[in-house]
């Protein structure tokens, strides 16, 4: 069963990620990364267009208040990923690889450099947030690019003509440089547009160390992992935890290419890591 995405440009959700992966390809140039458009097709810059316009504060505020009470029953980590894999069911098998496939990916990648645990956990389970799909979210409320609302953008997004459009913009507290916030208050105390990194975030927090929960809160807002934007709401253990936040996102952006994971081989391993850290069931 193909799930139905309402207000979809994207073919699949992946698309984003692949436009994320081909911005941020390895030796490329500043000039290069400036030039993202290029790399962006027409269903990808369509996303941006309806993500940038929709993500307003109080958007996020209503989706906050409905998914991170945790009321939507309990899981098993294993279900969960289950789950999230009825989303590709429209791809090419021969190329695309099934949601699962990419989160083992980003482990086995993580594993073979030697990490600890937890680190080979949040790859794992990074991308599990991308279950707002199947709740019912338009793609462009679960992935894409990160960003803070309820103060001016950074220029450092991308597409930033597509700010315009979002009533946020003329709402002259939201557009300061502080809006709401307080210099330096801390990211905890930031809302950033909704989507899938908050979600898993909130689902796995008490289970996992303090590196990780960033890892997972945070991998999608380049705006600040890649360009060093947003500096004056972090606090100084932000910017510390922001190394972390670094060290896990090649894995996340270059593993695609790499072998498939055998799971026949690997399932012992990985059912020992997720006991390890988890309940049999946890809220979602
Ligand atoms: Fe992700
Ligand atoms: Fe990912």
């Amino acid at each position: 069963m193909q799930a139905v995405l309402n207000n979809a440009p994207l073919k699949e959700l992946d698309e984003w990620d692949d436009f994320v992966a081909t911005r941020y390809q390895p030796g490329k140039t500043e000039e290069q990364f400036r030039n993202y458009a290029a790399d962006a097709n027409p269903t990808v810059t369509e996303f941006y267009r309806l993500n940038h316009a929709y993500q307003t504060l109080d958007f996020v505020l209503q989706k906050k208040a409905e998914y991170c009470g945790l009321t939507r029953g309990k899981k098993s980590i294993w279900e969960m990923a289950e789950y999230l894999n009825t989303l590709v069911d429209d791809s090419d098998p021969d190329t695309d690889l099934t949601q699962i496939e990419h989160l083992l990916q980003t482990s086995e990648a993580i594993r073979k450099d030697g990490h600890p645990r937890w680190f080979v956990l949040a790859g794992l389970v990074h991308d599990l947030g991308k279950v707002l799909c199947l709740y019912g979210e338009p793609q462009w409320a679960v992935v894409g690019d990160t960003f803070p609302v309820g103060c001016a953008y950074s220029d450092q997004i991308v597409f930033p003509e597509f700010f315009a459009a979002n009533p946020d913009s003329k709402v002259p507290e939201y557009q300061t440089q502080y809006g709401i916030y307080e210099p330096n208050c801390g990211l905890d105390k930031v809302h950033l547009s909704w989507g899938h990194d908050e979600y898993i975030y909130t689902v796995t927090r008490k289970y996992l160390p303090e590196e990780a929960q960033y890892m997972l809160r945070y991998h999608s807002f380049y705006p600040a992992h890649r360009h060093g934007a947003y500096q004056y709401l972090m606090t100084e253990h932000d910017k510390r935890m922001f190394d972390w936040v670094r060290a896990f996102n090649p894995y996340d952006l270059y593993s695609k290419g790499r072998e498939r994971p055998n799971w026949n081989e690997i399932k012992p391993y990985y059912e020992d890591l997720v006991s390890e850290f988890f309940p049999d069931r946890i809220d979602w």
